[in-house]
């Protein structure tokens, strides 16, 4: 695996490897490598002999109070990931690199509709950021095929339309989210939980599955069933930011006739916000 640093010597490398014939598949992060994004590697190299992961950490997509400074920035670590997990080039642009004209000026690439509640609404400009710097490197990469975990939902359906409404051409993969052996999903910011956090986080995903099981077995009083799990997530010391029953398609609340759904929620613990998702199926 090679490391580059600039726009030019990674178009060198995607040309050479063009030239051979081989397709180009694309992961884009901001590092802190876990297994889940060495799951995503792995499925880009499924459909790609030449795999490009990007390191890059957005500030486009940070709020003022948010954890840019603090996000874990560990380089060589996750270098010797992804050389292990046969990554081809390793993209890590500086700040000037990906914003040479700097972030203020910068075009902006607004996904309207999918980008609106649910994180949107608690990260206001967050999905402006990412559908931003994802645009940039896929013009930069220009890959045949891109890898997204699912675990960032509503990122994924910004991306997709994003991808279908400037015409972009690239095939848009989701990943199903890794987990840990007691049901937490795997993240980078899981490592800001202290111990008892740690210790109470996977109840997120157990009252996402109680809630997806309440519902296949018929429950249909959507509100009441929410409200019921916020109450047991606040009691098992979250702050919940939304907890809410989406259709899995358009991602509009689910109605009476809604059949693939997904719960989707973001909660605090201490000051970790995390999310998580859970899509399911019911006949009628
Ligand atoms: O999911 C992420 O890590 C980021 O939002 C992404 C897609 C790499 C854009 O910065």
């Amino acid at each position: 695996m090679i490391t580059v640093h600039t726009v030019e010597q990674l178009r060198a490398a995607i040309r050479l490897a063009r030239a051979e014939g081989k397709r180009v598949g694309f992961v884009p992060t901001m590092g802190n490598l876990h297994d889940g994004h060495i799951a995503l590697v792995k499925r880009a190299q499924d459909e790609c002999e030449f795999v490009v992961a990007s390191i890059f950490v957005n500030p486009l997509q940070f709020g003022p109070t948010e954890d840019l400074d603090k996000y874990p920035r560990t380089l060589a670590a996750d270098q010797q990931r992804l050389e292990a997990a046969g990554c081809t080039v390793l993209f890590a642009p500086s700040v000037d690199q990906m914003y040479p004209d700097g972030q203020q000026d910068q075009t902006l690439v607004s996904v309207p509709g999918v980008s609106e509640g649910l994180c949107g609404a608690s990260r206001p400009g967050h999905f402006t950021g990412v559908a931003t710097v994802v645009c940039k490197l896929f013009n930069m990469v220009q890959p045949d095929v891109a890898v997204f975990g699912e675990k960032d939902f509503q990122q994924l359906a910004v991306i997709r339309k994003m991808v279908r409404d400037l015409s972009l051409p690239v095939t848009l993969i989701g990943q199903p989210t890794e987990r840990a052996a007691d049901g937490l999903a795997l993240s980078s910011r899981n490592g800001y939980l202290n111990e008892a956090e740690r210790a109470a986080a996977p109840q997120l995903y157990r009252t996402l599955c109680t809630v997806a099981d309440a519902v296949r077995e018929g429950r249909r009083d959507y509100p009441a069933l929410l409200s019921q799990a916020i109450a047991r997530l606040e009691q098992a010391g979250f702050r919940p930011d939304y907890l809410e029953l989406r259709d899995a398609d358009t991602l509009q609340p689910a109605g009476a006739d809604s059949r693939r759904l997904v719960l989707l929620v973001a909660a605090y613990l201490g000051k970790t916000r995390l999310i998580d998702n859970l899509q399911f199926s019911i006949d009628s």
